[in-house]
C-alpha cells in the first residue's frame, strides 16, 4: 500500500525559495521513480510557467466550486502531475471566511487524490486562510529559508505559527526539514545565519542550496533544474534535498522541529507558545 507523503512548503517571508525548492524537489522525486502530485497554491501561479504547463481547471475550482481534483491535473512529466494556480485565488481567500470548517476544506476536497507517493505544496507569502489550510492538510512541512539576518525572526514566527495551528486543531504536521536558501559561503552574513540556523534547529536543518544563477535561470525554460543543467551546483543541492527526502530515516514519522528552544545566553530551556497572529 502507498503511504501518501504530504509535504507542504511554507514561509510567509517571501522570494526564499519555496517555488524554486517544490519544483525542483518534485521533479527530484518524481525523476528517482515516485508518483508526485505538486499543487500550486500560491495567486501568483508560477508553478505552471516553471513547470511549463496550462490547464484549464485549477486549485480555485477545486476549492470553490467543489470540482473533483483529479479533472484538474496536469502531466507535467514523468511521474509528475500538477494542479495549477492562478490569481482567482486570492478570491477563494475571501470565499472560504464564509465557509463552515474553513480552515479544513482543502483537506476534505483533497480526500479522493489516491495514487501518488507525494503530494507537494508550494504556498504563498502569507498566514492566511489558504495556507492554514495547507498546514492543516500535510503531515510534513518544510520551510525553506533564506541565510539573511531577516530571515531568523521570520522563521521563528512560522514555526511558532505552525505549531499554534497544530495545537488548536488538534493536528500533528511536523516541520521535518527546515532549508537553509541563497547560501553564500563567502558571505559572513550568511555564515552566521546558517550557525545561528544549526544552534537552533540541528536535527531537522538540511544542507544549505547555494546561490546559483543556473536556478535563477531555469524557470524561464519550463525545465527543472535537473533538465535545464544537471551539472550546476543548484542541480547539486537539490539532489542533496531529494535524497535526504528519500532516506529511511526520513520516512514514516519524520524527525520533527523541537517545540523547546534552548534560549543562547542562560542555557534555559522555555517552551515557547506565543499565540499565533498576534
Ligand atoms: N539558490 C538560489 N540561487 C539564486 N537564485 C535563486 C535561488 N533560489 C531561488 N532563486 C531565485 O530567487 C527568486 C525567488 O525564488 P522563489 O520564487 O523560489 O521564492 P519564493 O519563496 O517562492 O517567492 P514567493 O514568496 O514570491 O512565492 C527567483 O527569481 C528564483 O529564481
Ligand atoms: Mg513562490
Amino acid at each position: 500500500m502507498i503511504v501518501l507523503r504530504k509535504i507542504v512548503v511554507i514561509n510567509q517571508k517571501g522570494g526564499v525559495g519555496k517555488t524554486t525548492t517544490v519544483v525542483n524537489l518534485a521533479s527530484g522525486l518524481a525523476r528517482s521513480g515516485k508518483k508526485v502530485l505538486l499543487i500550486d497554491l500560491d495567486p501568483q501561479g508560477n508553478i505552471a510557467t516553471c513547470l511549463n504547463v496550462k490547464s484549464i481547471k485549477d486549485i480555485y475550482d477545486v476549492i470553490v466550486e467543489g470540482v473533483d481534483p483529479m479533472v484538474c491535473i496536469v502531466k507535467a512529466d514523468e511521474n509528475l502531475d500538477v494542479i495549477t494556480s492562478k490569481e482567482t485565488l486570492t478570491k477563494a481567500e475571501m470565499i472560504l471566511v464564509g465557509e463552515a470548517s474553513r480552515e479544513t476544506l482543502l483537506r476534505r476536497r483533497l480526500s479522493g487524490v489516491k495514487g501518488y507517493d507525494f503530494v507537494i505544496m508550494d504556498c504563498a507569502p502569507s498566514l492566511g486562510l489558504i495556507n492554514q489550510n495547507a498546514i492543516l492538510y500535510g503531515n510534513e512541512i518544510f520551510i525553506p529559508a533564506s541565510t539573511d539576518v531577516l530571515a531568523l525572526s521570520g522563521l521563528r514566527n512560522m514555526i511558532r505559527a505552525i505549531e499554534k495551528i497544530n495545537e488548536v486543531f488538534a493536528h500533528d504536521a511536523r516541520i521535518s526539514k527546515i532549508i537553509p536558501t541563497m547560501y553564500d559561503q563567502r558571505n559572513k552574513i550568511c555564515k552566521d545565519v546558517l550557525g545561528q540556523m544549526k544552534s537552533e534547529w540541528d536535527g531537522v536543518l538540511s544542507e544549505p542550496i547555494r546561490v546559483n544563477s543556473k536556478l535563477k535561470e531555469c524557470p524561464g525554460s519550463g525545465k527543472s533544474i535537473f533538465t535545464y543543467d544537471a551539472s550546476c551546483r543548484g542541480a547539486k543541492d537539490y539532489d542533496l534535498l531529494v535524497k535526504g527526502v528519500l532516506a529511511p530515516q526520513s520516512q514514516g514519522a519524520p524527525a520533527a522541529v523541537q517545540t523547546r528552544f534552548e534560549a543562547p545566553s542562560s542555557g534555559r530551556t522555555i517552551i515557547r507558545r506565543t499565540p499565533f497572529a498576534q
